[in-house]
């Protein structure tokens, strides 16, 4: 059988289904009235919250303005770390107090923590307050469990055995009307071996290209600034479609809509192709911007990690991409203390961020997870050595952002306006092509806009700089 033919679209029947729920929830006596999401982790997560607002609001609630004053709060949780995972249940049990003032309040889980294997059983003995459950492969069920938890007032928990569907056409409540998140592929294939995503999000499955540029081009016509395209590995998109199409010729497809920006995340090192590193360098609605997950500098634990590439292919690709396209500024992720990791593993991480000089990378602790491979390895590192590692390495890249952002000094950018800064009154703040941050004098017409902003100065985390009043503010390339 083809691996295509494994993947099952959810049908329009079931669809119509789920709409025929929303349709009885909204009849129902003294049924919950506004909703508030809780969202942790990654961006997927964040856009499938964006994607069960969109259900819950066609089920007839209204967002409430604060966790404490919602009917029902929905928790989509994330658990690529230990401590991602408990902050999502100390939120969850946080709730219990708020129920016993309020029984009418529903509570509910749901994200890439419910699809853990146990996970379930957990919830159902030891969080009895929990209302609805549901995992990642359910997400367009929310109309049915929600309504047979608002109805019948017993708990409700649905988690699929295998995830290898995909659901296409499930209203969106979007954050933002000027950035937009566009999924193209769900799951991984990869099993990194520390890594629980390819456990809790299924195996790899592309979109249909023409699916995807059906919703570009709605966003386009809306007058979307910035779309980004979301996959656990992009590189990959559309291996599991016959003669579908490459990531390179669906990026060359989604710019061709007009769309001024497109970024996508992430890209794994291994499948990082001279066509995608080309179409980078003469794309000009592709942002300057490439997130490059490295994890680790030493051989020996990018082998033990099972990322299949080594130091050296990925320090030749990142050659490649600066020789093809000098403005693309890289970041990355790295992880620290993976089992086994010796003093001499450590300094060639090091090594190798000093030598890339990221304008910034996420670094994290490793934490087992349970049913990885790496979880059984042995050799875990004491963890006041691996806050010392993880210290260096912060201090290190400080150091490397600090002179990325020098460079930027004195140059204009193009800064797509993103709402107000936190800081004060009239500080606006938006992000370059690049990915940077910047803070700058400006005004609320601005927000949503992409315009011209001369760097100043460079603080740790982000850029200042004013704007440059009567210059082009749309101009064609490198936005
Ligand atoms: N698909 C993306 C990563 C998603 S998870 C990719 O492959 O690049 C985001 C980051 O979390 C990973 O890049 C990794 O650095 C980190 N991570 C994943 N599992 C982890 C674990 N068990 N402990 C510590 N960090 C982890
Ligand atoms: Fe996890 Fe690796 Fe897949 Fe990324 S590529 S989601 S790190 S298994
Ligand atoms: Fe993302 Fe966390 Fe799931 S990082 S894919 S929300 S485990």
């Amino acid at each position: 059988m083809n691996k295509r033919d494994e993947i099952m679209r959810i049908s329009e029947t079931e669809l119509a289904a789920q709409r025929q729920f929303s349709e009885e929830f909204k009849a129902l006596p003294h049924r919950p009235q506004t909703y508030y999401i809780v969202t942790y982790g990654c961006q997927m997560n964040a856009h499938d919250s964006e994607k069960l607002a969109g259900m819950l609001e066609g089920m007839g609630m209204r967002p409430a303005p604060a966790k404490e004053e919602a009917d029902f709060v929905l928790h989509n949780t994330c658990c690529i770390r230990d401590n991602a995972e408990r902050k999502a249940l100390g939120n969850v049990t946080w709730l219990k107090e708020i129920k016993k003032e309020r029984p009418g309040l529903l509570i509910g889980v749901c994200g890439c923590m419910v699809q853990e294997p146990g996970m379930a059983d957990k919830l159902l003995r030891q969080y009895p307050f929990v209302d609805v459950a549901f995992g990642t492969g359910n997400i367009h069920q929310l109309p049915e469990l929600l309504y047979r938890a608002a109805e019948t007032r017993r708990r409700v928990v649905a988690v699929p055995d295998e995830q290898s569907t995909i659901a296409e056409g499930l209203p969106i409540r979007r954050e933002s009307p000027f950035q937009a998140y566009v999924t193209i592929m769900y799951g991984c294939n990869n099993f990194c071996s520390y890594c629980i995503v390819p456990y809790v999000r299924g195996r790899e499955r592309s979109r249909e290209a023409d699916d995807i540029m059906r919703e570009v081009e709605t966003l386009q016509k809306q007058g979307v600034k910035e779309i980004m395209l979301l996959g656990q590995n992009v590189n990959s998109y559309g291996s599991d479609v016959p003669g579908g199409v490459t990531f390179p010729r669906l990026l060359r497809r989604v710019t061709e809509t007009g769309i001024p920006r497109v970024r996508f995340m992430t890209s794994h090192p291994k499948d990082l192709s001279d066509e995608l590193v080309e179409e980078m360098a003469s794309n000009p609605a592709l942002c300057r911007h490439l997130h490059l997950p490295v994890q680790s500098g030493s051989n020996r634990i990018l082998q033990a990690m099972n990322r299949k590439y080594t130091r050296e292919t990925y320090l030749e690709k990142v050659e490649k991409i600066r020789r093809a396209a000098p403005d693309v500024g890289l970041t990355t992720d790295i992880i620290v203390a993976f089992p086994g990791e010796t003093d001499r593993d450590f300094e060639d991480t090091m090594d190798l961020a000093r030598q890339v000089c990221y304008d910034s990378a996420f670094t994290f602790i490793y934490s087992p997870r349970v049913g990885t491979r790496a979880a059984e390895m042995p050799g875990r590192i004491d963890p006041a050595l691996a806050t010392e590692r993880i210290g260096r390495l912060i201090a290190l890249q400080e150091e490397m952002t600090g002179r990325r952002f020098a460079e930027m000094t004195g140059k204009t950018e193009q800064v797509l306006v993103t709402g107000r800064s936190k800081r004060s009154e009239t500080q606006f703040t938006g992000k370059t092509s690049r990915n940077i941050s910047v803070n700058f004098e400006g005004n609320e017409r601005m927000i949503g806009q992409i315009i011209p902003v001369a760097i100043t100065a460079a603080s740790k985390t982000t850029l200042k700089g004013t704007v440059r009043e009567g210059e082009n503010n749309e101009p064609a390339s490198h936005r």
